[in-house]
């Protein structure tokens, strides 16, 4: 219990995608890391961080994404994902019990920590709407058309990565999806009414597993050992 804050934290998991850049032939957040799935992986890092957990699946494999929390003991709930992030995040939440904030995280991040979920939700209870770990970009950026033809160079300087767990005061993302719009993460969809976001340090290990070379990266850093706070 030490360091968490006396209010109740949500947590959705959608891992309903389907992880087709990742070249595999069943969902993402089955794919294996180190002998484990990618969602027993973010799990096992966030769940005892929060109050109420909900996994949201892919709707085809409900049994496979039943299995991989069953050992998480009762009460964690899985639900259906929608075809859209946005649909199986509503769908995650419908789920929820009374909670005072609800943090959403990404089951392609297996190597989240409990120490970014905290931060993000300290940003909250200090008074932002919502908040996630992020990080500086390090490439150049450059704005292009069509053929890959640069028409511009960004400034980085003001850019970030945002990464997951995102973390809402829960009446403000309830707010935020009931305006019915799409997007890839819901920080856009609280920017978009006005609301307050507050980025906390987010970390390389926290990387999304999009292609493969990111499930050997993430492999590396298993291997390397845990160096931040768990829950
Ligand atoms: O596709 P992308 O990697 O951006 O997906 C981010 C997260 O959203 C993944 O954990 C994926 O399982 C989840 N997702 C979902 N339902 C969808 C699409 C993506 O739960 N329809």
């Amino acid at each position: 219990m030490s360091g968490r804050p006396a209010i109740r934290v949500g947590l959705v998991i959608v891992a309903a995608g389907s992880g087709t850049r990742l070249g595999h032939d069943h969902p993402k957040a089955f794919v294996e890391l180190g002998g484990r799935s990618l969602l027993a992986h973010a799990l096992d890092r966030l769940a005892s961080a929060a109050d109420d957990v909900v996994v949201v699946g892919p709707p085809t494999h409900m049994e496979q994404a039943l299995a991989q929390v069953e050992r998480m003991g009762p009460g964690t709930r899985v639900v259906p994902g929608g075809a859209t992030r946005t649909g199986s995040v509503a769908a995650g939440m419908a789920a929820l019990g009374a909670v005072d904030v609800i943090a959403v995280h990404d089951a392609a991040r297996p190597l989240v920590d409990a120490a970014a979920l905290r931060r993000a939700v300290a940003a909250v209870v200090d008074g932002a709407d919502a908040s996630a770990p992020a990080l500086p970009v390090t490439d150049t950026l450059k704005e292009v058309a069509d053929g890959e033809v640069v028409i511009r160079t960004v400034d980085r300087a003001s850019l970030r990565a945002v990464q997951t767990p995102q973390v809402f005061r829960a009446e403000v993302l309830h707010a935020a999806h009931a305006r019915g719009v799409d997007a890839t993460d819901d920080l856009a969809l609280v920017e978009a009414g006005g609301g307050t976001v507050v980025l906390v340090p987010g970390s390389a290990r926290y990387l999304k597993v999009t292609y493969p070379d990111d499930l050997l990266l993430a492999e590396a850093f298993l291997a390397s050992g845990d160096h931040e706070e768990r829950a």
